[in-house]
């Protein structure tokens, strides 16, 4: 499974970082204006650390637009996946960019027939925003599950990637249910590394290890 986090904040991504198991960085305009940076600068300053993918959503209106916006992008970066929001005009710009071979993932996707057609049109991923669908009474677990079901049964090799996540268990329960990737905030992928059980485990074993250091000097 691949594992991204979503932000574009340096300090945050040099600290994922450390933990070696980062396939890349995710953004999209709301993310880049939180930083209030030029995006090319932190998107090349985002290269700079990350060992593996970086994501960058285009704003263009138009196909012709979107496929000249997403190349001046990708040739910033070491592996670009240019992110395009569903709809017609991605539709023929993912095409395009696929056949010149930059990956391409279509974004705010909220159905099976929105991810059928990403996959035809050569999206290397697709992003069903889990958290959004639960906010409007709908199950973004239960979507992930049927486009990662009907992509299997139809041999399709676009992934799914699990976005809007929220919380540990959105990471499990979309794991389980088939998705490849899956992209979630820094302070996700934190409360996935940390229990409480691992804590109080950890300071028993040290204080064991401690007192049998003393019981070796005690007894030689
Ligand atoms: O980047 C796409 C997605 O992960 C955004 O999530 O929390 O804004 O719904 P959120």
């Amino acid at each position: 499974m691949e594992i991204y986090i979503d932000t574009a904040d340096l300090t945050e991504i040099k600290q994922a970082m450390t933990l070696s198991i980062l396939d890349g960085v995710t953004t999209n305009p709301s993310i880049l204006l939180k930083q209030g940076v030029s995006y090319k600068e932190r998107l090349a300053e985002i290269n700079e650390i990350v060992d593996g993918k970086v994501w960058y959503q285009v704003v263009s209106d138009n196909s012709m637009e979107m496929v000249k916006e997403a190349q001046e992008v990708a040739a910033l970066l070491s592996q670009p996946v240019i992110k395009l929001p569903m709809g017609a005009e991605s539709l023929k710009a993912s095409k395009i960019l696929s056949d010149q071979g930059i990956e391409t993932n279509m974004t705010l996707v909220f159905s099976v027939a929105q991810a059928i057609l990403s996959a035809k049109a050569g999206a290397s991923y697709v992003s069903p925003y889990v958290g959004r669908i639960n906010d409007i009474g709908w199950s973004g677990h239960q979507l992930i599950k049927d486009i990662a079901q009907m992509y299997s049964i139809q041999g399709f090799q676009t992934k799914v990637i699990g976005a809007s996540l929220r919380g540990t268990q959105d990471i499990v329960s979309i794991a389980e249910l088939g998705a490849k990737a899956a992209t979630m905030p820094f302070k996700v992928l934190m409360q996935m590394l940390h229990h409480p059980m691992s804590d109080i485990g950890l300071i028993q074993f040290r204080e064991d290890w401690k007192a049998y250091q003393a019981q070796l000097i005690e007894n030689f």
